[in-house]
């Protein structure tokens, strides 16, 4: 039964959402990753830079993606970010290539390498054993240090709020892994995309919003450009978290139930797919600001231009659609999904853990 007591004169909604909230809590709390399978990739990750530094020895391999910004899930992959430090130092296609071939002499992983992708990637996978039933999936990218910055943004938002963003945000990642509308590849949108979409949510749509926006607090000391630009982007945000937690409390009182069903909502009926475009910097933005309009330049259907369907600004490469993967059916499909969600939670089962059931059916 529900540990939340419940009020007599309670209405069935006020039930219903109480236990919906308590029920999203147990249910993330089991599919969190046990402290035994965080220490392995921890010495996964340590194995691997002893390795490259064999290579490079001035390198550091750093964890970024799920594993380090607190919206985990038991099993997922480990994003690896390898930095070097030298003046000298190798092409990292050359230095990708070296790596799949020292990684497939000496260690049990199997080694795909993507030398000349946007990010050269070293793609490692380790079959499953009884230690290690779901065996490991690990990319290790080289330099992509607006990676870790991203990284550290989300875990900043995660932290402001913990019990509601990562609640959402873990609860957003199972569903739509279940729904099977989380891959890129097949014209559905990454987790990333996924964790974006709430945190815009919870930044921009809420109202009074649950986060604040990190990216437009003023700094405490004045900074200079060379601080706060990487590659030609902004990159910077309010990280003091302590002293925010101190200065800054949502006038939000939503429960995480109350907000999940209305995110829901939004995302089934009142986000202008056609028009709009996710920022969590900005806000709102337009499509056409953006010169990220789709398919039809110049009257004519171009499906080369067939990114933005869904568009989803990245916070700091802001020329950058993180939802460009997603095609025409994608979009259709997640959209129904928002939908079909929204109407189950609207239903209001007797109980609310039948309706979580429903939901990731
Ligand atoms: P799971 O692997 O499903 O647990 O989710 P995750 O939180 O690790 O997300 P995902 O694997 O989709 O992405 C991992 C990290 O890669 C993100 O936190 C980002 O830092 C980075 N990333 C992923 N996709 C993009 C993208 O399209 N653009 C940019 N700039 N970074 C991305
Ligand atoms: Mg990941």
């Amino acid at each position: 039964g529900s540990p939340i007591l419940q009020h007599p004169r309670q209405s069935s909604k006020q039930r219903f959402v109480a236990d919906l909230s308590q029920c999203l809590f147990d249910f993330v709390i089991q599919l969190l990753p046990t402290q035994e399978e965080m220490a392995v990739k921890e010495d996964v990750r340590k194995l691997l830079e002893r390795l490259i530094r064999t290579i490079e020895p001035d390198s550091r391999l750093l964890s970024f993606g799920s594993t380090a910004n607190g919206f985990s899930l038991r099993n997922s992959d480990m994003d690896l970010c390898c930095l070097i430090d030298s003046e000298d130092k190798l092409a990292a296609a050359d230095l990708v290539t070296m790596l799949g071939d020292l990684l497939e002499r000496e260690t049990k992983f199997h080694v795909k390498t993507l030398p000349h992708a946007r990010i050269p990637i070293v793609k490692l996978t380790l079959d499953p054993s009884p230690g290690l039933p779901h065996g490991i999936a690990c990319d290790i990218g080289f330099e992509n240090r607006l990676a870790l910055e991203n990284t550290r943004l989300l875990m900043c938002y995660a932290m402001i709020d913990p019990t509601r963003v990562r609640t959402l945000v873990l609860f957003l990642k199972v569903w739509s892994k279940r729904r099977k509308i989380n891959s890129p590849y097949k014209g559905t949108l990454s987790s990333y995309g996924y964790v974006l979409l709430v945190i815009y949510y919870l930044v921009h749509v809420k109202n009074p919003p649950v986060l604040p926006n990190l990216q437009q607090m003023p700094p405490l000391r004045p900074i200079t450009k060379e601080e706060t630009h990487l590659n030609g982007f902004n990159i910077w945000f309010f990280d003091d978290i302590d002293l925010l937690r101190q200065r800054w409390v949502s006038e939000n009182p939503d429960s995480v139930a109350e907000l999940l069903i209305d995110f829901f909502r939004y995302y089934a009926r009142d986000f202008q797919y056609n028009t709009g475009v996710a920022s969590i910097r900005s806000g709102l933005l337009k499509k056409e600001a953006k010169g990220w309009q789709n398919d039809y330049s110049g009257g004519r259907y171009d499906p080369s231009r067939e990114r933005n369907r869904l568009c989803i600004e990245d916070p700091f490469e802001i020329d950058y659609n993180v939802a460009r993967c997603v095609t025409k059916d994608g979009l259709y499909t997640i959209r129904g999904e928002f939908m079909r969600a929204a109407r189950v939670l609207a239903t209001r089962p007797d109980r609310a853990i039948v309706a979580l059931a429903e939901l990731c059916e």
